[in-house]
This record gives C-alpha cells, structure tokens and sequence, in this order.
C-alpha cells in the first residue's frame, strides 16, 4: 500500500471532522465529494448558501455539514471566544465578528477551539501566511513548544536511502527566523513527525553546507550549536550534525565525513538550516527526482491545522486532510 492509501486507511478507523472554510473555490467541493465518498473525514465547509451553490454545481456534498458564517445559531459562541482569546490584543466583539464573517479562516480555527471541528484544511486559494495565521493567533502552540513548523512528508521513487524514499523535511514553510533553539525544537517535532507519518525510527541530520567542522562561519555554528541543544533535549534520539546533504545520507560520503555517526549516511529526517533551505530543497527534490511532496503539515500547534499549495489540486487536498484527520487522532 502507497504512503497516501495507508494514511486513508487510518483517517478512517476513527473519523474525525475536519473542517474547510474555502467555499469560495471549486477544488473545495470537488475535494469534500471524494473525501466523503471514501469516508476519510466528517466535513464542515463554511460558506454562504450563494457560495456554496455557484462553487459546488456537479459534486455530491450532501454528507457535509454547511455553516453559513452570516447565519449560524452558534456564531455568537464563537466570537465570545475571539473576545477571550484576544482582548488583550485589543480584539472587541465587533472587530471579532467583521474579521470571522471577512476571513472564514478564523472561523475554522475558532470551530475547532470551541471543539466542534477536530482541525482545519485551507491554502487553495489563500497565501500560507494568511492560511496560518489565524491558528497562530487563536489555537497557539503545544504546551512547551515556542514555534510551529512546517514539514513534508517526500516519498522518492526508485530511492534507496532514506527510509525506502520517505523521508521528514523541515521547517519548508514557516520560520523566517531560525535560530539554534528553534531548530533544535524542529528536530524534536520532526522526529515525531517521522514516527507519526512513516513509522519506525527517526534518525536525523542537521544539515549545513559543513560537516562536522569542515567549514567555518555562523551559519555553521548556528546548526552545530542546536545539535548541542538537542541532545540535551531529546538524549534518546538518533539525531546528528552538522552534516552535509552527502554526508547525511549516502552511507559511503558519511563514513569519510563523519566516521562513527550513528545518522550519517542513514538519515531520514531531514532539518534544514533556513526556510530558502528547506522551501528550495523540498521543491528541487519534488519537481526533479519526480517525488511526492506530502504537505506542508504544521507540526507543534496544539490543534491541527494544515495549508495547502494554491496550485494544489482536489486529489492534494483529499491527502491533507486525511493527514490532518491522522494527526486530529493522536492529539485527542
Ligand atoms: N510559531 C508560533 N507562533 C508564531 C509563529 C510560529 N512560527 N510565528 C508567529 N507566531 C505568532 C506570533 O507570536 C503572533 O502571536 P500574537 O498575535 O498572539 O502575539 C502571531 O503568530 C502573529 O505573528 P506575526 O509575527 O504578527 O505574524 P506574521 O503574519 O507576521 O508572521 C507567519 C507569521 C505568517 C508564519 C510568517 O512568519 C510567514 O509568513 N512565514 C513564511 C510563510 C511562507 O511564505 N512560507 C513559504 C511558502 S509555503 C510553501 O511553499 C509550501
């Protein structure tokens, strides 16, 4: 079974309701058809019964719960908790109505603060920045956590490293600004990821353009000191660095680059330096070695809410939410 069909497969031994606010685009509808058909996920789609009638012509939504964000009896649940939420950002009862009814993004997010929605699917026809923001803003991180990530599951054909071609990429797409701590946090997010999504046991690299000491500057500091903050923070956890892209996962370029590492030339978690890194990796990999490029999944916010590429079609939809749904799963 394909890495997509067994995330289906569990998505639907415990179905959890996910909810997708662009009623304002097709993929929406043509997406909730297949998503209902094959029993992934329980939906909600926000949207206005004008939206929803001129978006949704020729796809079977009947299994889906409509919420018209202008006339919902719970509407008024939902923008009390906006108030709580953000009264300190100086959010009142108006502007949190204004916001809910202008982004329906917000809605979502509140849907699955007040616990009728398991998570949230947007992105096809919104930026990740205004995709994410709102559960930045309204479900906030994990206990513990600083910052949220966002990984890609790849699956490489014909790939002999790795874990069979899958592999964990992080952040791709949310840190403009990683440090030695945030990275740090990445690896240990991302080593759950790996065992959430491709089962089995992470090992990671730390990559730089130095391996172990060959080059000297910041940007190299930077990652061998996460490495150090890492290992302090998760000692049980395979994790190396700093490793060149070779070095981490070509078994012979590791031996001679970092002899005696318990990653190098096995890695199958991948933590990038930067966002130009990792966003840029993920793509090469995808668009060159023709891989599938799963995500990007937000790992560390305390509900699941995931973003979507605006070039994205139905099908990549129908796999994020199947992968929101699994990780709904294990937060309950
Ligand atoms: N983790 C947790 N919370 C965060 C994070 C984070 N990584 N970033 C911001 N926040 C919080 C802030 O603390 C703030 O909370 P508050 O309002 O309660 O004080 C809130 O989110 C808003 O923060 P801002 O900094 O005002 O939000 P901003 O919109 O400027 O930035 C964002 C957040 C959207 C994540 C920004 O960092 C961003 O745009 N990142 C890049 C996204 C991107 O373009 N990625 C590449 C494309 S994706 C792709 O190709 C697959």
């Amino acid at each position: 079974m394909n890495f997509l069909e067994s995330i289906k497969e569990r998505a639907r031994a415990d179905k959890k309701t996910i909810v997708l606010p662009e009623s304002m685009d097709k993929r929406t509808f043509e997406a909730a058809e297949k998503i209902l058909k094959e029993g992934i996920a329980n939906l909600i789609i926000i949207g206005t019964p004008e939206e929803i009638e001129e978006n949704s012509k020729g796809f079977d939504i009947s299994g889906a719960t409509i919420v018209d964000p202008f006339n919902d009896p719970n509407k008024q649940k939902y923008i009390d908790k906006f108030v709580e939420l953000r009264a300190k950002k100086g959010v009142t009862a108006e502007m949190a109505k204004e916001q809910m009814e202008k982004d329906y993004m917000y809605y979502a997010c509140l849907m699955c603060k007040c616990g009728d929605a398991d998570g949230a699917v947007s992105g096809a026809c919104h930026s990740t920045g205004n995709t994410i923001r709102p559960a930045l803003q309204l479900l906030k991180t994990k206990p513990g956590i600083s910052s949220v990530s966002g990984f890609f599951v790849m699956d490489v054909p014909d790939c002999e490293f790795g874990d069979n071609g899958l592999f964990v990429f992080a952040d791709c797409a949310v840190n403009t600004d990683l440090d030695s701590a945030k990275l740090a946090e990445i690896a240990g997010l991302s080593a759950e990821s790996f065992k959430t999504f491709v089962g089995g046991e992470p090992k990671v690299a730390m990559l730089s353009y130095s391996s172990k000491g060959s080059a000297k500057h910041d940007d190299v500091t930077k990652v061998a000191e996460a490495v150090k903050i890492a290992h302090e923070k998760f000692p049980d956890l395979q994790l190396d660095g700093e490793l060149q892209l070779d070095a981490a996962l070509v078994p012979e370029v590791g031996e001679l680059k970092a002899p005696g590492s318990p990653v190098a030339g096995h890695a199958n978690t991948l933590v990038f330096p930067s966002l130009e890194a990792g966003n840029i990796g993920y793509k090469l990999v995808q668009r060159l070695a023709k891989a599938e490029a799963y995500g990007p999944v937000l790992q560390g916010l305390s509900m699941p809410v995931n973003d979507l590429s605006r070039g994205c079609f139905a099908d990549d939809i129908v796999g994020v939410v199947a992968m929101t749904a699994v990780q709904a799963q294990l937060s309950k």
